[in-house]
Formats: C-alpha cells, sequence, structure tokens
C-alpha cells in the first residue's frame, strides 16, 4: 500500500509518498521562510497563495523521485488541522480531488498526530506506551500515548508554545523569523550563567506549562545590559537553558506519573541540540530511552502525513467529497485506530 502525503498547515508545502513495505519513497519540501521573512512571522494570506503555486509541481516531483504514477498510489492523505485555514485548504481541495480522480480513499491528518508519530519513520522506532513531547511554533504539550489514536494530554502551555517563545527571543535579539534554530546557533557562544532566567511553574506541581514570562523576562534583561554580541549571546544561552530545564522537569514529572518508561520528543523544537543532549543523559539516567525523528522530520513535512495517513487508512478510510478542515483541533479527539 502506498500513500501519498501532502502538507500545508503553516509555511512549508511537503508532499511524500510511504510505501507500508518499503517504507518512504519520496519527500519533497518547499520552505517558505523567505517569503515571510520580510514580515516577521508567517503571513497567512501568502502563505496560501504559495501553498498554490508549490503544491501540483511538488507532487510531480514527489512521483518523479519515488519512480510512480497516479495509479501506484493507494490513498492520498492531507493535513487537516490544526494550522492557518487557508493554507489547509489548499491541500486538502487538491487531496480530496486527487482521491476522486484516482479513485482512492482520502485520509484527513492531524497534523500533531504528524509529528507525534515521526519517530516510526526512523530505523529504531518507540513502542507504546510512551510519554510524547510536542513542542512546536503552535503547541507544547504532554501527550500519554498507549498506543496509535489513544492519547490522553497530560499538560500543556496556558500561553507561548515553545517554538513561538523561542521565535520572538530572537526576534529581540534581531534575528529572522523563524529564529529559533538561530537563536540556538548563537547561544553555543554564550556563557553558561552569566544570567539566570527562571524555570517556569516548576516551582509547583502540575505539567502544564508557560512561557511568557519568560519573554518579559530576556526583555527586560536585554534593555539593562545592552545587545553587544556577547551579551546577546549570553542571553540566548540562559534562553535556551531555562527551557530546556523546563522542558526536561516536565517530562520526568510526566514519566513519574504514567509509569511509562520511554519518551518521545516530536515537532519543530525536538530539532534543538541541547535539548536532545539533555534529554539524552536525563533518559539514559532513567534507564530509559528518548526517541526523536531525523532533524528534517521535526519541522514540518509531508513524510510524516504520508506515515499517519498510512495507519489511518486501514481504519478510517472514507469516500466523501466534502472539504473540511479544523483549524483547532485538539489531539485527544482522535478515535483510536
Ligand atoms: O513543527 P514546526 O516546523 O511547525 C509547527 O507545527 O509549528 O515547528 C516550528 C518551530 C519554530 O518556532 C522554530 O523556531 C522551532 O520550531 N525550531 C527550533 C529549532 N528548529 C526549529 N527551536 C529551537 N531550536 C531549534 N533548533
Ligand atoms: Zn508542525
Amino acid at each position: 500500500m502506498r500513500v501519498l502525503g501532502i502538507e500545508t498547515s503553516c509555511d512549508e508545502t511537503g508532499i511524500a509518498v510511504y510505501d507500508k513495505q518499503a517504507g518512504l519513497l519520496a519527500n519533497q519540501l518547499y520552505s517558505q521562510i523567505k517569503l515571510h521573512a520580510d514580515y516577521g512571522g508567517v503571513v497567512p494570506e501568502l502563505a496560501s497563495r504559495d501553498h498554490v503555486r508549490k503544491i501540483v509541481p511538488l507532487i510531480q516531483a514527489a512521483l518523479r523521485e519515488a519512480n510512480l504514477s497516479a495509479t501506484d498510489i493507494n490513498g492520498v492523505a492531507y493535513t487537516a488541522g490544526p494550522g492557518l485555514v487557508g493554507a489547509l485548504l489548499v491541500g486538502a481541495t487538491v487531496g480530496r480531488a486527487l482521491a476522486f480522480a484516482w479513485n482512492v480513499p482520502a485520509v484527513p491528518v492531524h497534523h500533531m498526530e504528524g509529528h507525534l508519530l515521526s519517530p516510526m519513520l526512523e530505523d529504531n522506532p518507540p513502542a507504546f506506551p510512551f510519554v510524547a513531547l510536542l513542542i512546536s511554533g503552535g503547541h507544547t504539550q504532554l501527550i500519554s500515548v498507549t498506543d496509535i489514536g489513544k492519547y490522553e494530554l497530560l499538560g500543556e502551555s496556558i500561553d507561548d508554545a515553545a517554538g513561538e517563545a523561542f521565535d520572538k527571543i530572537a526576534k529581540l535579539l534581531g534575528l529572522d523569523y523563524p529564529g529559533g534554530p538561530m537563536l540556538s546557533k548563537m547561544a553555543q557562544h554564550g556563557v553558561t550563567n552569566r544570567f539566570t532566567f527562571p524555570r517556569p511553574m516548576t516551582d509547583r506541581p502540575g505539567l502544564d506549562f508557560s512561557f511568557s514570562g519568560l519573554k518579559t523576562f530576556a526583555a527586560n534583561t536585554i534593555r539593562s545590559n545592552g545587545s553587544d554580541d556577547q551579551t546577546c549571546a549570553d542571553i540566548a544561552r540562559a534562553f535556551e537553558d531555562a527551557v530546556v530545564d523546563t522542558l526536561a522537569i516536565k517530562c520526568e514529572r510526566a514519566l513519574e506519573k504514567t509509569g511509562f518508561k520511554n519518551l518521545v520528543m516530536a515537532g519543530g523544537v525536538s530539532a534543538n541540540r541541547t535539548l536532545r543532549t539533555k534529554m539524552v543523559a536525563m533518559m539514559h539516567k532513567r534507564g530509559a530511552e528518548v526517541f526523536y525523528a531525523r532533524l528534517q522530520f521535526c519541522t514540518d513535512n509531508g513524510a510524516m502525513i504520508a506515515y499517519a495517513g498510512m495507519v489511518r487508512l486501514k481504519s478510517s478510510a472514507d469516500q466523501e467529497l466534502s472539504v473540511s478542515v479544523r483549524p483547532r483541533w485538539p489531539l485527544a479527539e482522535l478515535p483510536a485506530v
């Protein structure tokens, strides 16, 4: 069985083909970063229009890469939410239309389930149950995962998502959107402990997160210490350390609470090297493992959507012609497979 995956929830057009036996056969990505850079963030209308321009050529490129024709595809999976409504509609409309024309089922995929299952694309996939830390530009969530589709929300951010916080502090440090990866690079030159930032909500029980206070703390630190290169790097170091520590503390709590051994990290921020190092060390100490995808599958991509679609195609193939997307869509509402 071969599934074409389509991802258009935000500022990346991702197209992939996943084969149940052979694995990933094609993976095409077009990032709109340059398009939005001048605006300091994603402009939804520009994002939708660019998906319209790129989606069909990328699908053609993916089929060429996989050396397949349309008749070799057994299902079309597309991101149906959460995300930007106009951007989602591009992928959903093209996905439904292709499925109709090719006479195969179309499968709406939850973007965060795509992220959550992305480590399954690797050679050493995690076994159920596990705790999942989903950390992207729009979400920071801890999920108890007992099987595919059996998700229980343990905690989440009450304000900014981790990636959003990275991007906002990066902006204050003069870095372009999305600044998360560049802030992390800058932090490598920073002096540890010149500044110490708070670890929000770790001094009380619970698994929720809050990152907006860190933003104010960083802004005040920049204001009162200037912004020469070394100071910026030191602030980046302090910020990254605070986020990484906070995430690690909450993950350990979630593992204690559930009694699960293993941890999965997914979403754009799981590409962060300091975070990976910290989590590997923490899990090693616990005699367990942390699982994450290769860097290109941490940020948005079509491969994770094709994979999640393949898993869901078995149970919920539907042939409806209507196109609907869900800009807001709680992960825990998904049915079990
Ligand atoms: O999962 P993703 O590609 O898109 C969403 O679904 O939101 O995540 C994008 C987020 C951005 O906020 C970006 O700055 C952040 O992930 N990010 C990172 C790193 N790479 C991506 N944040 C910190 N360190 C990184 N290396
Ligand atoms: Zn994402």
